[in-house]
């Protein structure tokens, strides 16, 4: 096959994406907790980095130096940054104070707003695409958090007194804004730092975050007796969040015993529940100590996993994978990921885990899964045109921008990933047609890939990875 061929071939498998949005509208409830945030969301240039570095009267060899992952003064954030400029990388730290935050606030300003954090972004996409109702958890919600929920009757939270209600025209008067502020930045573009020159190798962001709330987990308590009470029905319950704990928390207490603490009230909400899914959202987790514990506890408990490439090998180094971590690091392709997640697989007991990464997507998942194959490819692809369109135009506020990119193909550097894999399964696993259906049916497991669209110049890439993550789900239905 040559590859106009295959890229045509894609094509028309992606042209179920239109109906699978359609059949949205049949599944019943979505839930998604815990993090919604406000995101302010600042693109600089490189000759805009080193003004910065100028007013916070920073030392930059100082910048250039590998240290703690966190920021304690504003010096510490433009450290993060030119790390995640110079390798094209995507990091979130944790602003640990008011007064650095204060400082970055004025330094950086508030000039875009828009919805943050896994949970929030999950449920406005889920919200748009059609699911009703999408019950959304939220730790604050004070008008500015309120406002930047899609205003749609299908996406709700709860009242004190237990009501269902559209959240957009909540309010919860006394709450505080959380403010994570992403700093993007472009490919090729440029900076000396410390008489060092430093290019960018890919289009990425850093963020910088200051959130007392979802930093220790704080569940709403009338969002957790809703849940309880089995008086609302879901078909998929989708968690994320808990990436910003860290082991020791502000408060004295243990990030660990958080995760304990909420996973034991889950348990409660899922027993008053009818059958559903639960998909557990990594994300980039800093702290080793939750990481591996977050490994271990939804590893045996969630049904479904999903990361991007930086969180299943972050995932490697705490199931003691180290070796798999480096040539991973060394080369980030799918032959080496799709080793990795094999690992991830065989360590946690989840019957399905998803891998996002540039130019493919990879579900590995159990014999006999409620989802079969070729709906997750459908799902899949479904994803892959949403996260398109939310690339190219910046935001999924309206049911018609969600197919904006249904007339592009492919990208080639998805059909090279997915002739690797399927090259490597080949040799190691026995023939497969991955080339041409995405799909291989190994005796023990599964594997649907799917190769996605690659917007060349995107307005923006936050959020990508919970979009594709849930809107797999959400697109997979028979
Ligand atoms: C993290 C950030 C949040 C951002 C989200 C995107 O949760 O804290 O600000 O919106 O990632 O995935």
């Amino acid at each position: 096959m040559t590859l106009p061929e295959q890229k045509q071939l894609w094509f028309e498998h992606y042209k179920t994406g239109a109906q699978q949005l359609e059949k949205a509208a049949n599944i019943k409830g979505l839930v998604s907790a815990f993090n919604a945030n406000i995101d302010a969301v600042v693109k600089l240039t490189g000759a805009e980095i080193k003004k910065l570095i100028q007013a916070v009267g920073a030392d930059e060899s100082d910048l250039m130096l590998e240290k703690h992952n966190s920021i304690k003064r504003p010096e510490d954030a433009l450290r993060g940054l030119i790390k995640c400029f110079g390798n094209g990388i995507a990091e979130e730290w944790i602003i640990e104070n008011e007064q650095t935050f204060l400082t970055l606030l004025e330094l950086l300003g508030t000039e875009k707003l828009q919805m943050g954090g896994q949970g929030g972004i999950v449920a406005n996409v889920a919200a748009v695409c059609g699911v009703n109702p999408v019950y959304v958890h939220a730790a604050s919600l004070p008008k500015e958090q309120a406002g930047l929920f899609l205003n749609l009757p299908n996406l709700k939270s709860f009242t004190d007194d237990g009501k269902a209600m559209q959240v957009s025209l909540m309010e919860r008067k006394s709450d505080i804004p959380l403010i994570h502020y992403i700093i993007e930045f472009d490919k090729d573009d440029r900076i000396t730092v410390n008489g060092k020159k430093v290019t960018c190798p890919k289009a990425n962001r850093f963020i910088a975050t200051y959130d007392p709330l979802n930093l220790k987990l704080e569940i709403d308590p009338a969002f957790d007796r809703a849940m309880a009470s089995g008086k609302f029905e879901y078909d998929y319950l989708i968690l994320s969040g808990y990436q910003l704990l860290q082991e020791k928390l502000p408060n004295g207490k243990s990030g660990t015993e958080r995760i304990d603490e909420s996973v034991e009230k889950i348990k409660v909400w899922r027993k008053n529940a009818k059958e559903h899914i639960l998909h557990f959202e990594v994300a980039s987790t800093q702290d080793k100590i939750i990481r591996k514990k977050l490994v271990d506890v939804f590893g045996n408990f969630a049904d479904s996993i999903g990361v991007n490439e930086r969180e299943l090998i972050d995932i490697m180094e705490v199931i003691d994978k180290p070796d798999l971590a480096d040539s991973c690091n060394a080369h980030t392709h799918s032959v080496n990921l799709f080793s990795a997640l094999v690992e991830a697989f065989a360590y946690m007991n989840v019957a399905r885990i998803q891998l996002h990464m540039f130019g493919l997507y990879i579900t590995i998942q159990r014999k006999g899964f409620k989802l079969k194959p070729l709906q997750n490819r459908n799902g899949m692809q479904t994803a892959a045109l949403v996260a398109a369109a939310k690339a190219s135009t910046g935001a999924l506020n309206s049911a018609y921008v969600l197919l904006a990119a249904q007339h592009k193909k492919v990208s080639d550097v998805g059909i090279s990933e997915l002739n690797d894999l399927a090259a490597y399964i080949d040799a190691a696993y026995g023939r497969n047609e991955l080339r041409e259906t995405g799909i291989f049916y190994h005796k023990d497991f599964d594997v649907i890939a799917v190769p996605t669209i690659i917007i060349e110049k995107p307005v923006t890439l936050v959020g990508m990875g919970d979009t594709i993550s849930s809107v797999s789900l959400i697109g997979a239905s028979l």
